[in-house]
């Protein structure tokens, strides 16, 4: 029995995370294994009516959880940057989810924006490390608001941090086995101090690992060879500034925000899954928002917790309806309802 926090949160969020509740539901019945959701409804609405994010307490109860599957943080009304940082990092960092994992995988019936680029070339996972860096939120103002004003933002990077991401990156590209290719993406040739501990400790790692081929390339290169050159990469180690840029421009070259999903990880805790687009609040109670990067991450929720013939079925299913039913995977383009496509997904469940 395993029990799920669910936090639909804001704008579509709830329409997506219904639908994979739904998918989860029939993968459980059909693999034979039961879970108990329990929802919260931490977001923008409960902000405006009651000033909280997420409490120090709800983030301790958050630990009891075998995993938290989430819709999307962000509302019109609440100053960026409050939800964000009050829920979704809060979460991420208080948790240690110090792993982001981010496949990059286009689907066959899948459009894609690069030209001459198929299924068979774009296959890729990036490990994007998820609590140090720019993110870890030290810095300040000096004389703020003079016209002698001074912001600092520190990158802040530690031994321990940059080598549990390296060697977690090294084991999954292992247990992955589809290339055996690690590349690290950095900015050695700029950014001296941090990259310089995360090129060493890479090497480091590196020699643990005689079966796996290691590559570097820098940020602004890697942007280039995800639209020249997809076919290059297995996995993707970076740090979490340059991860969060490098995973949209994955997202969109395997069919954008309608199907990109991603894993908050800590091996030894609870994780979190959510699909990586926002809220998208002008699509909100339309039942026209793609369902399927939600789906998707309810596939990573069940893989990670070793369910691993279920996360098949709901792969397999996704990759049906993409191939079969949808027109388009953007919001309202689809040529079917958010509820449809989720009952497409169910009905392939159980039947692949
Ligand atoms: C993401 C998002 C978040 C991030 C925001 C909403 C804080 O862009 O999950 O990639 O920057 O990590
Ligand atoms: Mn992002």
């Amino acid at each position: 029995m395993y029990r799920i926090a669910v936090i639909p949160g804001d704008g579509t969020g709830p329409e997506v995370v219904r639908e994979g509740v739904k998918a989860l539901e029939a993968a459980a019945e059909v693999a034979g294994f039961d879970f108990q959701p329990t929802f919260l409804d931490y977001g923008g609405d409960r902000y405006l009516r009651t000033g909280l994010t997420l409490t120090d307490e709800e983030l301790e109860e958050l630990r009891a959880f075998d995993a938290i599957f989430l819709g999307a943080i962000g509302h019109p009304d609440v100053k960026p940057g409050i939800l964000e940082q009050g829920i979704l990092l809060k979460i991420r960092f208080g948790l240690d989810q110090y792993i982001n994992l981010r496949p990059v995988k286009l689907y066959p019936g899948v459009e894609c924006p690069l030209k001459d680029k198929g299924p068979e070339d774009i296959d890729f996972v990036v490990v994007r490390e998820n609590t140090e860096g720019l993110y870890a939120g030290t810095g300040g103002f000096l004389r703020k608001g003079t016209p002698d004003e001074v912001a600092v933002q520190e990158s802040v990077n530690t031994r321990k941090g940059v080598e549990r991401c390296i060697r977690f990156a090294f084991e999954y590209c292992r247990r992955r086995d589809k290339e055996r290719k690690l590349t690290l993406c950095g900015k050695t040739n700029v950014l001296t101090y941090a990259w310089d501990l995360w090129e060493r400790t890479f090497r480091e790692v590196a020699a643990e690992y005689p079966d796996i081929t290691t590559d570097y390339a820098h940020v602004d290169a890697i942007c280039m060879w995800f639209v020249k050159n997809p076919e290059w990469f297995d996995v993707v180690v970076t740090d979490n500034m340059f991860g969060d840029i490098i995973t949209d421009l994955g997202a969109i070259i395997q069919g954008g925000m309608g199907i990109a999903a991603g894993g908050n990880i800590n091996p030894q805790g609870t994780s979190m899954f959510e699909p990586i687009g926002g809220s998208a609040p002008k699509y909100t109670g339309k039942n026209v928002i793609n369902p399927l990067a939600a789906i998707c991450a309810v596939q990573m929720m069940l893989d990670h917790l070793g369910e691993g013939e279920a996360a098949e079925r709901v792969e397999r299913a996704v990759m049906r309806v993409c191939e079969r039913d949808i027109r388009s995977l953007s919001a309202g383009k689809m040529g079917k309802s958010t509820t449809e496509v989720g009952d497409l997904v169910v009905k392939y469940i159980r039947e692949v």
